[in-house]
């Protein structure tokens, strides 16, 4: 079992100046691979302690701006400036001041962790007094010590995803680019890491993609998704959730089912569906604006039901990715 990770004090990322410009901007970004657009007027500002969650399907673009954010990849058009540098014009800069986790997190497979890990501190220039204590900080933030004489391509791939994240913490960047960093992560692993983004965002800024929805919730203060190469939401996690067809539905469990009829006249309330595994778990929907809630609990009361279960939905985050990535495709189709 590993242990909880030792945090350090909020120094860990950079403080930097307010002054100076605490933030990736991020400009008409475009991106085509031969005929294919894949990222197609991309535009957002990130500030200094957001954690932005990029979601999309399968070959939205996701990648793809982030390598173009870290400048490995060059747009067709459209700028990136890190902190006031331009990408394009002071790559080796904006490098400095990135820390990037790359999807899959490859590696040299033949290297030890522990050779590989003193290469980076090397590359990013970490000098002999300060190489120890760093070292020691990410080993133990990643729990790598039984690994560290391991051949990389010998490791799970757990581990090769939490030597990823070592090297891109070390040189203590004041920006985070992690593409897709819980992948393939035990849960307790997954859950290290959520901890580690959300002490690390409080003096960095920290743009993660993910397919795991609860993910947004654990870690995101804000979430952007993109489908086809365009955003097609900005926002933060909750307001997403405003946007369900099940935000401020009442879900409840009726000893019997036929009392659904009942529920289903109420004033303000819209629709009833149930649960056809459990006839008796139904959710109610309200009209537009309608809080059904006081509703619900006061027909409770009156007619006395035995309710095993109520609860007022906040709105799916699933439900509503799907359909904004599926409108997208639609229009394009
Ligand atoms: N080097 C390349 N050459 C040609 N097409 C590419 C290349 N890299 C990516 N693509 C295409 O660009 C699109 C966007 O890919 P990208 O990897 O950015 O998607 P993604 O959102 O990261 O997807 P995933 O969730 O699967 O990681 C996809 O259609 C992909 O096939
Ligand atoms: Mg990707």
């Amino acid at each position: 079992m590993f242990g909880p990770w030792q945090i350090e004090s909020n120094s860990f990322c950079r403080c930097l100046d307010a002054e100076s410009q605490p933030m990736i901007e991020i400009e008409h970004l475009q991106k085509r691979y031969g005929s294919f657009m894949a990222v197609k007027d991309i535009s957002f500002t990130v500030r200094s302690g957001e954690v932005l969650g990029f979601l999309g399907p399968n070959g939205a673009g996701k990648t793809t701006t982030m390598r173009m954010i870290t400048g490995f990849l060059h747009p067709d058009g459209g700028t990136v400036r890190v902190f006031g540098n331009d990408v394009h014009t002071h790559s080796l800069k904006v490098k400095t001041l990135i820390g990037y986790l790359p999807e899959g997190a490859p590696a040299y497979g033949e290297m030890t962790v522990k050779s590989f890990l003193n290469f980076i501190a090397a590359i990013r220039g970490i000098n002999a007094a300060e190489k120890p204590r760093r070292l020691e900080s990410v080993i133990e933030r990643l729990q790598l010590q039984s690994v560290m004489n391991r051949r990389i391509e010998t490791l799970s791939k757990g581990f090769k995803r939490r030597v990823g994240l070592a090297q891109a913490i070390i040189h203590q960047p004041p920006a985070l680019i992690l593409d897709e960093p819980t992948d393939g992560l035990d849960p307790n692993q997954k859950h290290q890491v959520h901890e580690l983004i959300r002490e690390l965002a409080q003096n960095c800024l920290i743009i993660i993609s993910t397919h795991i929805l609860e993910e947004v919730h654990a870690v995101c203060t804000r979430a952007i998704i993109i489908a086809q190469g365009r955003i097609v939401a900005d926002a933060s996690p909750t307001e997403l959730e405003q946007r369900s067809r099940y935000h401020g539905a009442v879900r409840l469990n009726l000893p019997d089912s036929g009392l659904a009829a009942e529920l289903s006249i109420l004033p303000g309330v819209a629709a009833v569906e149930s649960d056809p595994l459990s006839p008796g778990r139904i959710l109610l929907f309200p009209e537009p604006g309608y809080n059904l809630f006081p509703t619900i609990r006061e027909w409770i009361y009156q007619r006395r039901v035995d309710v095993v279960e109520l609860a007022v939905e906040r709105g799916r985050l699933d439900e509503v990715f799907r359909r904004l990535t599926t409108e997208e495709t639609d229009r394009c189709a």
